[in-house]
């Protein structure tokens, strides 16, 4: 191999050894890519978590971490969704003002960023233009970048002051899955080392739960015969409406454009509070709406949702962990995620969806490796 500047004058690179076994790169017992990636999501969280639990960070980040009095996160597709319930984690655990964007939309709007404050993006792939372009804006702005890949020697982590490396393993679908669980992962992550060095919190109780995700991911995985049917029952409707609040809103936008991108349906991820204001004009006879229920204190309130929907006809898929809203005999089904703390329930709550996804394109007759018009990495604007 041989490199050429923009002279054609050949010069020399440095190789690199990248961690990348056969086997991840083969689909193994799976029937694509995708169920495979899906399947490998307790693994995922195991080793991500372990990673980032036991990493030592250094003395820069660390001062970052203890002073910033914001943090921005750019991200776009999956990693923005993944930052959009990050923002809840962070603010929820720390009470430092979190601020999410599209990193498309970032570098246009003319931002304030403040000197020595805390830019994160987010970026499976690392290679994302806009993510990469929003990065270098927000580095000349003074901001210290950090940034969350799951590819170590990625393009992104050039311009960053410190990376964060999820351990999703390499990933081949189009459709992004255990890359989310372990974004949020390193943002719980993030969470625990502000509360630990910021804020001299014991962060052992929070780490437990973090850990007991990957057995829950297992359990979940075991059954997916629910799903199917589902899938075959719901394949041919026109839209999907995913709709929750608080965290459950950023896991709808997130189960939302799953389906778009792999099964071709029109969907959409909506606050449950806000259908009233438009939104419940498409909703008709037969329509389906997930419902995501892990918020013990918005439970009720969601449950509103239910009752708007299944008035003008809607079919509802509740996704809970929480028994008294499984039994609502009013829901037409129940996925029952296992026992999690309403903190955490994202990273289990998006396992149906990914598969429910999967299982609709699949019944469509799609490829859900390589769907229609999207590419794995976007690498122009
Ligand atoms: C996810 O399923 C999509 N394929 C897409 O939205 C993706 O998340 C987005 O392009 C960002 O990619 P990145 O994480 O590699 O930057």
């Amino acid at each position: 191999m041989e490199f050429y500047d923009d002279n054609l004058n050949v010069y020399t690179r440095d190789f690199e050894k990248v961690d990348i076994d056969a086997a991840s790169l083969s689909k193994g017992k799976f029937e694509s890519y995708m169920l495979k990636e899906i399947f490998e999501i307790p693994q995922a969280l195991k080793d991500t978590n372990t990673t980032l639990s036991e990493t030592d960070l250094p003395l820069d980040f660390i001062e970052i971490l203890k002073n910033t009095p914001i943090i921005n996160i750019v991200a776009c597709g999956t990693a923005y969704n993944s930052a959009m319930a990050a923002r809840y984690v962070i603010e929820n655990l720390t009470r430092i003002p979190v601020n999410v964007e599209i990193a498309s939309e970032f570098r246009y709007r003319n931002p304030i960023i403040l000197k020595d404050s805390l830019f994160i993006a987010v970026s499976q792939s690392g290679e994302t233009a806009d993510t990469i372009a929003a990065v270098k804006l927000a580095k000349n702005l003074g901001a210290y970048v950090a940034v969350i890949t799951n590819v170590a020697s990625s393009s992104i982590t050039n311009f960053a002051n410190y990376t964060i490396h999820t351990k999703a393993g390499t990933e081949i679908a189009v459709a992004a899955t255990k890359s989310y669980n372990c974004q949020l992962c390193a943002f719980y992550n993030l969470a625990l080392y502000i509360l630990k060095y910021r804020f001299n919190k014991d962060i052992k109780k929070y780490q437990e739960e973090l850990y007991k995700l990957s057995y829950s991911a297992k359990k979940l995985l075991k059954n997916t015969e629910e799903l199917i049917t589902l899938a075959g029952q719901y394949s041919f409707n026109r839209s999907v409406f995913f709709l929750g609040r608080g965290l459950d809103y950023a896991v709808a936008l997130e189960g939302s454009l799953k389906l778009k991108e792999i099964s071709y349906i029109h969907s959409e991820g909506y606050a449950a509070g806000e259908i009233k204001h438009g939104t419940l004009a498409l909703i008709e006879k037969g329509t389906l709406v997930v419902l995501l229920v892990t918020q013990k204190e918005l439970a009720e309130k969601t449950m509103n949702a239910l009752h708007e929907v299944k008035a003008r006809g809607a079919n509802v898929l509740a996704i809970t962990q929480l028994n008294d809203i499984a039994k609502d005999s009013s829901l037409n089904h129940v996925i029952k995620l296992p026992e999690v703390d309403d903190l955490f329930a994202p990273v289990l709550e998006v396992i149906p969806l990914q598969l429910f996804a999967y299982y609709m394109a699949r019944a469509r007759g799609n490829d859900p490796d390589k769907p229609r018009n999207l590419a794995k990495s976007v690498t122009v604007e």
